[in-house]
C-alpha cells in the first residue's frame, strides 16, 4: 500500500476537489434556483446550510478516505472495522458510476456545442429576430438529440459525443491520480474561473446588467418558503458532490499533513463563489432581451447560444462568447466526472482481480469504459423521441438522475455522519481532523458535533419529505 496514489499538491488537492464540486449543476442550475427562491436570501441560506450541514458531512466522508487510504468500498470497512459497511461503500461507488453515465451524455452535448460554435454554426441569422432565433436554436438542439423534428443530424451524433467525453475522461485517469486528475484540474480550474470572469465582464455592459445582478442578488425573503430550504440542501448535496464515492475516494489521496477543515472550507466558498460568477454571467442577457428566465438543457443549448450571437458589439461577440461559454461548461462538467470515473476506478484496481492478479489502472479503465459507456449509450438512447427506455415512466436518463440524487445521496450522506460521528473512535476522528494535533481542535469539535447529532437528523427528515 506504500505507493497508493496521492494528490502532489496542495493547489492540487483543492483543484481537483473543487473541480468535482464545481459542475453542471452549479452553471446551470444554481443560478436559476437562487434567483427564484429569493436571490441574496437564498444565498444566504445556501452558506449557512453548506457550512452547518454538508461540511460536516464532507468533512465525515474526507475523514472516511484518509483513514481507510483506499476505495470507498474498503474505506467504509476500515474506518468502522465491519466488513457490512463495506456494501455502503460499493453502492455509493455504483451510484457514482450511474451518475457518471447520465453525465456523460449532457456534457458531450457541450462537446457539440463546442464543436458547433468553432464552425460558426451558431451565428445569428441576419433579420431573423431573437425570439425566432431562439425558437430555431431550440429546433436545433431537440432534433440534435432526438426528439422531433427531421433527424438531419443524425441520432448517433449525442452518442459519438458521449463516447468521445467518457474516453477522454479515461485517457486522462490512466495517466493517475496526480499525473493526470491533479495536473488537468490545477489548469482547468483557474481557468474556467477566468473565463467565468470574461463573460461576465462582458456582461456588465449590457443594459439587463443590474437586472440580471439584482435577479440574483437582492434579497426577497418574501420568497423563502420551507420547500426553498430542502432546494438548498439538495443543491448544496449535489453540488458538493457528496454521498457519492467522490469526496470518500479523493479523501484518501489527500496528504497526511493537510487541513481537512480548510480544504473543506476553500472547496465550498470557490463552489459558491463559481455559481454565483455563472448567474452574473449568464442572467444579463436574458434581461437585456427580456427572455424568460431557466435553467437545465433549455437554458443552455436554446436560450444561451441565440443570446450570444445577437449579443451588442458586432457578430464577433456572439463567435468569441459562445465557445468560451461551452469550453467552460466542459471544464466544469469534465473535472466532475473524473472523480466520480475514479471512485470506480480505485475499487476495480484494488478490488477485482483475474487469475490472482490485481487488474491494473488501464485494465480497469477499459473495463468501466464499457461499463459506464453502454449505460451512456441507453441514456442518450432513452432520451430520443419513441424511445421504450423507461423506468416506472420515466425516461432511463431521468430515472438514474432522481434515484442517486434523491435517494443515494441523502442515505450515503447519514452513512458517513453515523459512521464519523457513532461508530469510529472519537480520538482516531480528531486525529484526522487535526491532522495528528497539527491544526486546532475548536472548529474541529464544532464539526464533530453537527456530524455526530444534527446531521444525521436534518438529512433524514429532508429525506423523508422529499419522498412524499
Ligand atoms: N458536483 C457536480 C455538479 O454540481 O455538477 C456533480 C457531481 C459530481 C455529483 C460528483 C456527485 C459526484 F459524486
Amino acid at each position: 500500500m506504500g505507493e497508493r496514489n496521492q494528490f502532489a499538491s496542495k493547489f492540487g488537492t483543492m483543484a481537483a476537489i473543487a473541480g468535482s464540486a464545481v459542475g453542471l449543476g452549479n452553471i446551470w442550475r444554481f443560478p436559476y434556483v437562487a434567483g427564484n427562491n429569493g436571490g441574496a436570501a437564498f444565498l444566504i441560506i445556501y452558506a449557512i446550510i453548506c457550512v452547518l450541514i454538508s461540511m460536516p458531512v464532507m468533512l465525515s466522508e474526507f475523514v472516511i478516505g484518509r483513514r481507510g487510504r483506499s476505495n470507498t468500498y474498503r474505506s467504509f470497512m476500515v474506518a468502522s472495522g465491519k466488513k457490512g459497511w463495506g456494501i455502503v461503500g460499493a453502492v455509493e461507488i455504483f451510484a457514482g458510476l450511474a451518475i457518471l453515465a447520465f453525465y456523460c451524455v449532457v456534457a458531450g452535448w457541450s462537446l457539440e456545442y463546442i464543436f458547433a460554435s468553432a464552425m460558426g454554426q451558431l451565428k445569428a441569422v441576419e433579420g431573423v429576430d431573437l425570439m425566432e432565433q431562439i425558437a430555431q436554436m431550440g429546433v436545433r438542439f431537440d432534433t440534435f438529440v432526438g426528439q422531433g423534428g427531421e433527424k438531419i443530424l443524425g441520432i448517433y451524433r449525442p452518442i459519438a459525443w458521449t463516447i468521445i467525453f467518457l474516453g477522454l475522461n479515461c485517457i486522462v485517469l490512466a495517466f493517475g491520480v496526480s499525473k493526470g486528475i491533479e495536473r488537468c484540474s490545477k489548469f482547468m480550474i483557474p481557468a474556467l474561473f477566468l473565463l467565468l470572469l470574461v463573460l461576465v465582464i462582458m456582461s456588465v455592459r449590457l443594459d439587463g446588467f443590474a437586472a440580471g445582478a439584482a435577479f440574483l442578488l437582492k434579497p426577497n425573503w418574501s420568497a423563502v418558503t420551507p420547500q426553498t430550504i430542502m432546494d438548498a440542501l439538495g443543491q448544496s448535496f449535489f453540488s458538493l458532490s457528496l454521498g457519492m464515492s467522490a469526496m470518500t475516494t479523493y479523501g484518501s489521496y489527500i496528504q497526511k499533513d493537510q487541513s481537512l477543515v480548510s480544504v473543506s472550507f476553500i472547496v465550498v466558498i470557490a463552489t459558491i463563489l463559481m455559481a454565483i460568477l455563472a448567474g452574473l454571467a449568464i442572467f444579463p442577457s436574458t434581461f437585456t432581451y427580456g427572455v424568460e428566465v431557466s435553467s437545465g438543457p433549455g437554458l443552455v443549448f436554446k436560450t444561451l447560444p441565440a443570446l450570444f450571437a445577437s449579443l451588442p458589439g458586432g457578430p464577433w461577440v456572439g463567435v468569441v462568447v459562445s465557445p468560451i461559454f461551452f469550453v467552460l461548461l466542459f471544464f466544469a462538467a469534465v473535472t466532475s466526472s473524473f472523480s466520480l470515473l475514479e471512485a470506480g476506478t480505485a475499487y476495480v484496481t484494488e478490488e477485482w482481480g483475474f487469475k490472482g492478479k490485481k487488474i491494473n489502472r488501464p485494465m480497469a479503465l477499459v473495463i468501466l469504459f464499457v461499463l459506464v459507456g453502454t449505460l451512456s449509450v441507453f441514456c442518450a438512447l432513452s432520451q430520443m423521441e419513441g424511445s421504450s427506455l423507461f423506468i416506472m415512466e420515466t425516461s432511463l436518463f431521468d430515472f438514474l438522475d432522481k434515484l442517486t440524487s434523491n435517494i443515494i445521496l441523502p442515505l450515503g450522506g447519514i452513512a458517513a455522519c453515523i459512521l464519523v460521528g457513532q461508530r469510529m473512535e472519537r480520538e482516531v476522528v480528531f486525529d484526522e481532523l487535526t491532522s495528528n494535533g497539527q491544526f486546532s481542535a475548536k472548529l474541529v469539535k464544532f464539526f464533530y458535533f453537527m456530524a455526530k447529532y444534527i446531521c444525521p437528523i436534518v438529512i433524514f427528515y429532508m429525506f423523508i419529505k422529499g419522498l412524499e
